[in-house]
């Protein structure tokens, strides 16, 4: 069977044209599902997505022939103009905080809604002109950015076999009601087999909001529109386990990290800037657990590393200029010739120093207001073969529905998440121990390939029955 991945992004985009060069795309999106194609030995897979910013409409013929030949990717060209008020605007101001439920920042403007349907339009396109769909293929759309695409493939292609899977909350429906466009982004899932969501949770908020908006009720998941039957389901997306349990050559990284901070004890924080990731309050609580506990001062170090992301919204330009302050603040405030608390860094970070920063840490602090999955937390437990290490983590990342034995806190309460810092630094090494290795067991047996596999088996599963009642 064929398989047709549709992103947002492709693996690889376009970085320059003259000459043609190709560089790797960011975000645990693109790596986890390339790890899975891989993991799961598929070989008929192409994957779609936006072909980047620096694609002219003049070459894209060359540079699809090139994509597809060499990495096996079909770029969609989508003019900057579209691109942008699509991206910047109804995918990250209006999707994203309506999703993540922070409705306050969502603005509802019905030129980027225009922009969005043209976007999955011209993807639709793009896939009719270039694969075939046909009874042998499956397709499998990711994300919010790709939400009408299901219904409009639908139309064209009613026996198509599609699955639709959410990366990030699917909000309760007293938020999502709140949204002027919620019928047609429901009515565009739904032309989809298979609607996967990370957690129980987005997936109930899914069905309740089925209920309400369309009047659509389902049993165990599975519900009829439109004469077709479909299903909604939970796959939590997992990591490469043994790629982060078993990593090679990061051994002399990690030695230098320890070495530059002395003997100092480690707090880390990794995550893309975003408001959502909670990093302002991670700030306040190390600045009050200073505060407190003053016999910790010149013996702890957090190092801050903030991934640059959507520096062309807003809110992200905001955001940055508040966590820049803050450091700055606590640096002046607690910091000496001898030791500066926040090591702030403005980057991404390749695999072997993100593995070597997991391994130096004696604390990682992953603490979103609200986050889909949140694969960092599941990527510093795998990679703590040492058994060594304390995760604090947000009840409000979906990985906290399996990572049960962090230490899990409301991110909101400064003083709890101060405190989770304390007992964390302080927590015996046995107990380090017995957590992370439960821990472990559970992501080493639902991993990516696992979540791929069980997503794509459901799709099978519920299309053929789909197929047997359209017979009856
Ligand atoms: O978590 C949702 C998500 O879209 C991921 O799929 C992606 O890795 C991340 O956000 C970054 O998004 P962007 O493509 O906007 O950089």
């Amino acid at each position: 069977m064929r398989l047709v991945v549709i992103a947002n992004r492709l693996p690889v985009t376009v970085k320059s044209l003259d000459p043609v060069k190709f560089e790797r795309s960011p975000g645990g999106l693109v790596s986890g599902i390339e790890t899975f194609i891989k993991k799961a030995r598929i070989s008929d897979w192409v994957w779609m997505g936006w072909g980047g910013s620096n694609l002219r409409k003049k070459d894209v013929q060359k540079i699809k022939e090139l994509l597809l030949n060499k990495h096996r990717c079909l770029p969609a060209y989508v003019p900057e103009k579209i691109m942008n008020k699509f991206y910047n605007g109804f995918c990250n101001r209006t999707l994203w905080p309506l999703f993540h439920s922070m409705p306050t920042l969502a603005t509802y403007e019905k030129s980027t809604w225009e922009s969005y349907i043209e976007v999955n339009r011209i993807f639709l396109k793009t896939l009719l002109e270039n694969l075939e769909v046909g009874k042998e293929t499956q397709i499998w759309i990711h994300d919010y950015h790709l939400m009408l695409l299901p219904g409009m493939l639908r139309e064209v292609h009613p026996e198509a076999k599609i699955g639709f899977f959410l990366h990030i909350p699917f909000p309760p429906p007293e938020i999502y009601a709140q949204f002027p466009w919620r019928r047609e982004i429901l009515e565009g899932l739904l032309g989809a087999d298979l609607i996967g969501f990370h957690t129980y949770e987005y997936t109930i908020n899914f069905l309740r909001s089925l209920s309400r908006i369309l009047g659509i009720e389902h049993s165990m998941g599975e519900l009829v529109y439109l004469d077709r039957l479909l299903k909604v389901d939970t796959f939590p997306m997992g990591i490469d386990f043994e790629l982060f349990n078993s990593i090679k050559g990061v051994s002399k990284k990690t030695k230098a990290i320890k070495q530059a901070l002395g003997n100092k004890k480690i707090v880390f924080s990794v995550d893309r800037l975003d408001y959502t990731k909670g990093i302002y309050n991670r700030l306040l609580a190390f600045e009050d657990f200073l505060r407190r506990r003053e016999d910790w001062r010149g013996k702890v170090v957090l190092i801050l590393n903030v991934v640059p992301s959507r520096e062309g919204v807003e809110q992200y330009q905001s955001m940055k200029r508040q966590i820049e302050e803050k450091v700055a603040q606590i640096n002046g405030t607690f910091g000496s010739v001898e030791w500066v608390p926040v090591l702030y860094h403005y980057k991404s970070l390749s695999v072997e120093d993100l593995v070597a920063h997991y391994k130096a840490s004696d604390v990682l602090l992953v603490t979103p207001i609200k986050d889909g999955m949140n694969l960092i937390a599941k990527e510093f437990v795998a990679s703590r073969r040492d058994l060594r290490g304390v995760l604090v983590l947000s009840e409000f990342a979906g990985s906290s529905r399996e990572l049960g034995e962090a230490l899990v806190v409301n991110p909101n309460s400064v003083e709890e998440l101060s405190k989770a810092i304390e007992l964390a630094l302080e927590m015996p090494p046995e107990e380090q121990e017995s957590r992370l290795r439960i821990m472990q067991d559970r992501l080493k047996r639902y991993d990516v390939l696992k979540w791929g596999s069980e997503f794509l088996e459901t799709l099978k599963g519920i299309a053929s029955k789909r197929d047997t009642l359209k017979t009856k």
